[in-house]
């Protein structure tokens, strides 16, 4: 075999799992066209992203940074039949590309994408009371990441599973004294992560087309307690 390193070898797996996808590859050429950075998940690690939600079953997902929806469509084809997703986007031309993305994947009926800093919807879901969500995946600004952390532990209940994406960012996070926000914030996502007894997590990392990168991946043991809050997510 041809040492083409990581990204041949991810080139080859992902023709042998995601071999032809015309909803994805529309989605890709629709977000470049648009202008949008190419920074969603690889092909292979949407499917990582499916194949989650359906191990959960997920009724509910919640994600945190649209970009085009390509991470939102791998995540919305995970969903049971009757689930529904809701993406939190920044900007609203990312918002606007990955809704157009969504409704020519038919998931548009499915999934609804809320514009603004992630931070304040997050806030409304909590003060709304929502029923909890099966899923979260953390895909934002980096430096809010514990942030996010402490959302989604609110948001969620026993048995719901936190995910992560650029937990590694090239291995930058290893560095202790790393003065980079979106390292700095990343390693305070993960301490928190490892110490927080309400979860049970670990790292995978990842190597391919986008260098080598990791997944946190925590489910949650128990649900939120009374005192995170007056908004009762978790009924049990
Ligand atoms: N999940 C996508 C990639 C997301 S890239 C995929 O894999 O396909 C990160 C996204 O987070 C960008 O679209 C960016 O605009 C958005 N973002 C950045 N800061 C944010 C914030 N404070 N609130 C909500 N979204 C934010
Ligand atoms: C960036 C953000 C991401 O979510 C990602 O997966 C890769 C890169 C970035 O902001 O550069
Ligand atoms: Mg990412």
């Amino acid at each position: 075999m041809p040492d083409e390193g990581w990204a041949g070898v991810d080139r080859y797996l992902g023709e042998e799992f995601v071999p032809s996808d015309p909803v994805l590859d529309a989605a890709l050429r629709e977000s470049s066209a648009a202008g949008l950075p190419s920074i969603q998940v690889s092909p292979l690690q949407g499917r990582l992203l499916q194949v989650l939600a359906e191990a959960v079953r997920a009724r509910r997902i919640l994600e945190i940074g649209t970009l085009g929806g390509y991470s939102t469509i791998c995540l919305a084809r995970g969903l049971a039949a009757d689930g529904r997703l809701l993406s939190l986007e920044l900007s609203p031309h990312h918002a606007e590309v990955a809704r157009r993305n969504l409704a020519r994947a038919g998931l548009d009926d499915r999934v609804e994408i809320r514009v603004g800093p992630a931070l304040d919807s997050l806030a409304r879901l909590g003060a709304a009371g929502e029923e909890p969500f099966d899923l979260v995946f953390i895909d934002a600004d980096k430096t809010s990441y514990p942030q996010y952390l402490d959302w989604s532990l609110r948001l969620t209940s026993a048995g719901s599973l936190i995910v992560a994406d650029n937990v590694v960012r090239q291995g930058g996070v290893a560095d202790p004294g790393t003065r980079d926000p979106s390292n700095v914030g990343i390693r305070a996502f993960l301490h928190r992560l490892a110490n927080e007894p309400r979860v049970n997590a670990t790292v995978i990392q990842t190597v391919g087309s986008k260098g080598h990168d990791g997944f946190a991946l925590g489910v949650v043991l128990s649900g939120p307690t009374p005192s995170d809050g007056p908004s009762r997510v978790n009924p049990a």
